[in-house]
């Protein structure tokens, strides 16, 4: 919010493209990040490209040290890429946030002290050019309980609570949340989403980092993988699911003949858990429909993809081909 950085933008809110500034998301192009520590360099970013764009939510993906977080501080401005460009509404980052156009909730960094949970809400509010109303907003973060304690005196999941209301607050286009979760209980991290979804349907631009894959697969529109500093996909979470393979049916079918399942079209294997048949499909449409005009008494149906977890696992644990040459 200092450091007043002259856009990059064509001018009168036209791109140089000569698309309107109105339309642009965030635009990451060949963005590359060599942080320089005692140990020696660490790539943390070899040249992603990604585009978000307006209204969407995006999970940024990927294991420790992926650079999830180092993209966001370049997103953000807070690090300056060695190689790429940033654009977030047309603009470069610092102005962006000038403009009050972002809100971040960081993986690191304290609350100021001394301050009430309120006054500290209220003054973040200040900073902003058409913020929320701040007991609005400390509703939404579901802090009102503790609006008077002082920001030195909370429970963990309290202060990612705080720290959300801060990221809100500014009413920003654009909100930009690292690992946001992480402290939350079960309640806390359902009212979290509750909240994140309330501000997305308003049409908003939501890009946060997870480690939960369950998070990306159920709020985000989109994921991106990371791994080693590299985009590995990106893509709609079903979508990413879909590459990695099969499907299974579950269903409570007592008595089942087994071999006669697995001559079914579509489906691979055919087992048996007690009166359950679980069913690896290689096309579960084909599969169910022949089920079910086998077995109508077939009850409990479940058809799950493959996790995310699991393409999680096969797209990130690829070998390190082409970076140790
Ligand atoms: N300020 C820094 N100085 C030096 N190295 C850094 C710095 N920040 C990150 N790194 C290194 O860059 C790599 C990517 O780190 P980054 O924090 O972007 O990963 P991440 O995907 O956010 O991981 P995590 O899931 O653990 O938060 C790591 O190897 C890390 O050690
Ligand atoms: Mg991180």
């Amino acid at each position: 919010m200092s450091n007043p950085t002259p856009t990059t933008a064509g001018p009168a809110g036209v791109e140089p493209d000569g698309a309107p500034r109105a339309a642009a998301g965030i635009e990451l192009r060949g963005l590359v990040k060599r942080w320089r520590s005692a140990a020696g360099p660490v790539d943390a970013v070899r040249g992603i490209d990604v585009s978000i764009a307006r209204g969407e939510t995006v999970a940024l993906l990927g294991p420790n040290g992926a650079g999830k977080s180092t993209t966001i501080d370049m997103m953000l401005g807070l690090a300056e890429p060695d190689a790429g460009t940033v654009s977030v509404f047309g603009m470069r980052p610092a102005a962006a946030i000038d403009a009050g156009a972002v809100g971040a909730m960081l993986q690191t960094g304290a609350l100021i002290r001394d301050l009430t949970v309120r006054e500290l809400v209220r003054m973040t509010a200040a900073l902003f050019p058409v913020p929320m109303d701040v007991d609005e907003v400390m509703a939404l973060a579901g802090i009102e309980p503790i609006a008077g304690q002082r920001t030195n005196r909370l429970s963990g999941g309290q202060t990612q609570r705080v720290r959300a209301a801060i990221a809100l607050v500014g009413d920003p286009d654009l909100l930009v949340l690292d690992e946001p979760t992480v402290a939350l209980d079960v309640e806390g991290r359902h009212a979290f989403w509750a909240t994140m979804r309330a501000f997305a349907a308003r049409g908003k631009t939501v890009v946060f980092a997870t480690h939960y894959l369950d998070e990306a697969d159920a709020h985000a529109d989109r994921a991106v993988l990371m791994a080693r500093g590299r985009v590995v996909a990106d893509g709609p979470t079903t979508e990413i699911k879909a590459r990695v393979g099969s499907r299974t049916i579950r269903a409570t079918l007592p008595g089942a003949d087994l071999p006669a399942l697995g001559a079914l079209p579509g489906v691979v294997t055919a087992d048996r858990h007690g009166d359950a048949v679980i069913l690896t499909c290689s096309d579960s449409d084909a599969a169910i429909r022949a089920l079910l005009a086998a077995h109508r008494e077939a009850r409990d149906i479940e058809i799950s993809g493959a996790g995310l977890e699991q393409a999680f696992l096969q797209l990130t644990g690829d070998d390190d081909e082409g970076e140790r040459r």
